[in-house]
C-alpha cells in the first residue's frame, strides 16, 4: 500500500464552473477548494446539481466554462488519455453499487486491479483480503452480489472503489436507499477509510444527518449555485437562508420546489 503524505493541502480546486443542459444553467459559476485528507460533502435538494457537480470532478463531463484543477492540473483541458491517467487516482462510489452480477464480491473488487496493474494473482488475492476487510466483507468473497444485502453490495462497491488506494475517493448518495442503522454504519465506514487510508473524500448527498455525522466542510449547492460551505457548525449558524430552510425542513423559504418543478416541466 502507499503511503501517503497528506498536509491538508488542496487537492482540488473548481474554478468558476459552468455547465449548461438544454439551455439551463445547471452548474452556474462554482469555485471551492477541497483540501487533501478531509471529508467535504456536497449537500443540496434533489435537482440541484450535485451529481452534475461530482461527475465534472471525475471527469465524466466536462464544463463549459470553468477549471477543475485536481493536484494542479486542469482536467478540463487535458486529453482522455491524460484523464485515464488521472482517473487511476480515483475511486468512485455511486448511488447503486453498480456490481457486475455475473461476478463474485472478489471478482468485483478485482476488476481494477487486474486492469490497471500487473499485480500477481497470490497479491491480488491479499489485497482482495485486505480490501474486505476493512469495508467488513470478509469471509464474503465467493458470494454473488445477489447473494448479500443492499448495504453489503455498497460496501462492496466500497471495496473496489478502493482496490487501487486512490487518492481521493467520490460518493454519490451513499446512504441512500439504506435504513438508518446501515446508514450510520455506512458513514462510520466513509469517516474510518478517510482517517485511516489517509483518503480525500467528497461526498455528495442530501441525507442531513448523514452530511453532519461525517463532513469536516459542507458545501450547500441550490439550483447550480454555491450558496454556503463551511464546518458543520458553521453551516448550522449560517445566515444563508436556503441553509436554514434545508436543515430545517421548512416547508417556506426561498427554496420552492413547486416552482422549480413547474419551471422543468414547462423546458
Ligand atoms: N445530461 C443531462 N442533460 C440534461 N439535463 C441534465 C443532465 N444531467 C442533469 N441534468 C439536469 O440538471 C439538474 C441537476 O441534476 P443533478 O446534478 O442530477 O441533481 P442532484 O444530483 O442534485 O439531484 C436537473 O434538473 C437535471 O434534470
Ligand atoms: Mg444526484
Amino acid at each position: 500500500m502507499s503511503i501517503k503524505i497528506c498536509h491538508g493541502q488542496t487537492i482540488l480546486s473548481l474554478r468558476n464552473v459552468t455547465k449548461v443542459f438544454q439551455g439551463r444553467k445547471v452548474i452556474d459559476d462554482v469555485s471551492f477548494d477541497v483540501k487533501c485528507g478531509e471529508t467535504f460533502v456536497i449537500m443540496g435538494c434533489s435537482g440541484s446539481g450535485k451529481s452534475t457537480l461530482l461527475r465534472h470532478m471525475t471527469g465524466a463531463i466536462r464544463p463549459d466554462q470553468g477549471s477543475i484543477l485536481i493536484k494542479g492540473k486542469d482536467i478540463a483541458q487535458i486529453s482522455q488519455e491524460e484523464l485515464d491517467d488521472v482517473r487511476k487516482s480515483f475511486g468512485m462510489s455511486f448511488q447503486y453499487s453498480a456490481l457486475l452480477d455475473s461476478l463474485t464480491i472478489q471478482e468485483n473488487v478485482a476488476l481494477p486491479l487486474r486492469e490497471h496493474t500487473r499485480l500477481a494473482d497470490e497479491i491480488i488475492d491479499i489485497i482482495i483480503k485486505m480490501k474486505l476487510s476493512l469495508v467488513g466483507l470478509r469471509g464474503f468473497e465467493n458470494y454473488y452480489p445477489s447473494e448479500i444485502s443492499g448495504g453489503m453490495r455498497k460496501r462492496a462497491g466500497l471495496a473496489r472503489a478502493i482496490a487501487l488506494d486512490p487518492d481521493i475517493v467520490f460518493y454519490d448518495e451513499p446512504t441512500s436507499g439504506l435504513d438508518p442503522v446501515v446508514g450510520g454504519i455506512t458513514d462510520k465506514l466513509i469517516k474510518d477509510l478517510s482517517v485511516k487510508l489517509m483518503i480525500t473524500s467528497v461526498v455528495v448527498t442530501h441525507d442531513l444527518n448523514s452530511a453532519f455525522k461525517i463532513a469536516d466542510r459542507i458545501a450547500m449547492v441550490h439550483q447550480g449555485k454555491l450558496v454556503a460551505i463551511g464546518t458543520p457548525e458553521e453551516i448550522k449558524h449560517s445566515i444563508s437562508p436556503y441553509v436554514q430552510q434545508f436543515i430545517h425542513g421548512s416547508p417556506t423559504g426561498p427554496i420552492d420546489l413547486f416552482k422549480e418543478q413547474k419551471l422543468s416541466i414547462e423546458q
